[in-house]
């Protein structure tokens, strides 16, 4: 249970706000690479309850700049993409990617090229990879260092890159990523009938035993959490999650499987972005593996909870599956009942009012350390969970079943990483 100052500073993001001046010194996922086309419809972008827009110059890079035009404010969405720059429908100022005002046709040609360049714009670092163009929206001239997560690193056919618009706030989001006692009810309709391909069968053991025992380490980017179920016959089944945040969640798959990558951003107060990222590091990725995930979800990549659904129409529950031995009558995939359960909280849920117990350690936790870094950073100046030592290309999720008594631990690759790199 959180009081309803601390819920307030965790979840408001605007501009001035503590929560929001900390997560701007992030780099944070902002629009998918493919939805932007060089000279083609620049793109909105809201996030942190501000409103960009982002375009791709003829040259292929990318401009990140507010909205609003620089001279009157009219929509640079509305703005034509050409010759290496977004120029204005109004009067025509255009603006280069590295955001510079190139030309302003409507002053006197005599003083035309002092004039745009005494100009200034609100532009933005941006770094693209992973199929993502991602945006530094901080107060440093120097953006920090990347962090360079396993996925950032493989060919693009080994990644696959999904956003969902839901309407919730982000920390909504990331309670849903993190809270692992959940998988073994709210998603049971799908395990049990084995819908999710190859990470059924391991998933099938999260209904073998339904509680149990959570086990966190800090780490210095967030948590490592292990969820260790006794499954019979001298074994234990260990789901390890790893936290890193603000944004980030790996979940794990299964030894043959792929592995999965969430990141919760906020587009404001009430609405956030889910990050689905799938990857596989030694081999592509095919359509057949992604099919299950995202079955019954829209199309569009950009948006693929766009037809989710809301509390009119209690988000196409289907009572006659339920009927039919259907868990929670959410039928469409996995993702979607995540969304839906965290929607059906409202967009912005009090925490004061919660009843919480030993299963739901994992979230105090979390947040506690979400309040604790905000402190931090407040006091020193200092962003947590981005030392330089963290080696973000080790940290993987993992699902392990091993003779009890083993310590889970020695089988999370972000530990033997750290351990290779001090002998
Ligand atoms: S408002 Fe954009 S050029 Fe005038
Ligand atoms: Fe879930």
């Amino acid at each position: 249970m959180l009081t309803r100052e601390q819920n307030e500073l965790l979840t408001r993001v605007g501009p001035g706000t503590r929560m929001g001046d900390m997560l701007r010194e992030y780099w944070m996922p902002a629009i998918r690479s493919a939805a932007l086309e060089r000279d083609g419809a620049p793109q909105c972008v809201r996030l942190v309850g501000e409103n960009f827009v982002a375009f791709r110059a003829t040259d292929g890079r990318v401009g990140f700049i507010d909205e609003a035009c620089p001279h009157r404010s009219a929509s640079m969405a509305l703005g034509r993409n050409e010759h290496g720059g977004l120029r204005c429908i109004f009067h025509g100022w255009k603006i280069s990617p590295d955001g510079k005002v190139v030309d302003t046709p409507c002053e006197p040609a005599d003083r035309r090229v002092a004039f745009a360049a005494a100009q200034r714009v609100r532009a933005f670092p941006v770094h693209e990879v992973g199929g993502i163009v991602w945006v530094y929206l901080g107060k440093q001239a120097t953006p920090p260092r990347f962090p360079e997560f396993e996925f950032t690193k493989l060919p693009a056919s080994h990644v696959d890159v999904r956003r969902g618009l839901v309407h919730y706030n982000w920390v909504q989001g990331l309670e849903a990523h993190i809270d692992s006692s959940h998988v073994g009810i709210l998603h049971s309709g799908f395990i049990a009938k084995g819908q999710i391909d190859t990470q059924s069968r391991d998933l099938n053991l999260t209904m073998v035993n339904i509680a149990p025992e959570f086990e966190m380490d800090m780490t210095s980017y967030g948590l490592r959490e292990g969820a260790l179920r006794d499954v019979g016959g001298g074994k234990t089944y260990a789901r390890i999650r790893q936290i890193v945040l603000p944004f980030f969640t790996f979940i794990p798959g299964t030894k043959e499987d792929v592995c999965s990558g969430r990141a919760t951003v906020p587009v404001d107060d009430e609405w956030d972005a889910e990050w689905y990222i799938v990857y596989d590091p030694n081999k592509p990725l095919t359509e057949k593996r992604l099919g299950a995930l995202y079955a019954g979800a829209s199309q569009d990549p950009n948006d693929f909870a766009a037809n989710l659904g809301n509390h009119g129409n209690l988000w196409h529950q289907d009572r006659e599956a339920m009927k039919n031995g259907h868990w929670s009558g959410l039928t469409r995939n996995i993702p979607f009942e995540d969304f839906i359960i965290q929607s059906s909280m409202g967009s912005n849920v009090d925490r004061s009012k919660e009843q919480l117990g030993a299963a739901d350690a994992i979230l105090v936790r979390t947040r506690r350390l979400l309040l604790d870094g905000l402190d931090e950073y407040q006091r020193t100046g200092i962003v947590p969970w981005r030392s330089d030592d963290i080696d973000f290309n080790a940290i993987r999720a993992l699902a392990v079943t091993f003779p009890s008594g083993q310590d889970w631990r020695q089988f999370s690759p972000d530990i033997l990483a750290h351990k290779a790199a001090a002998e």
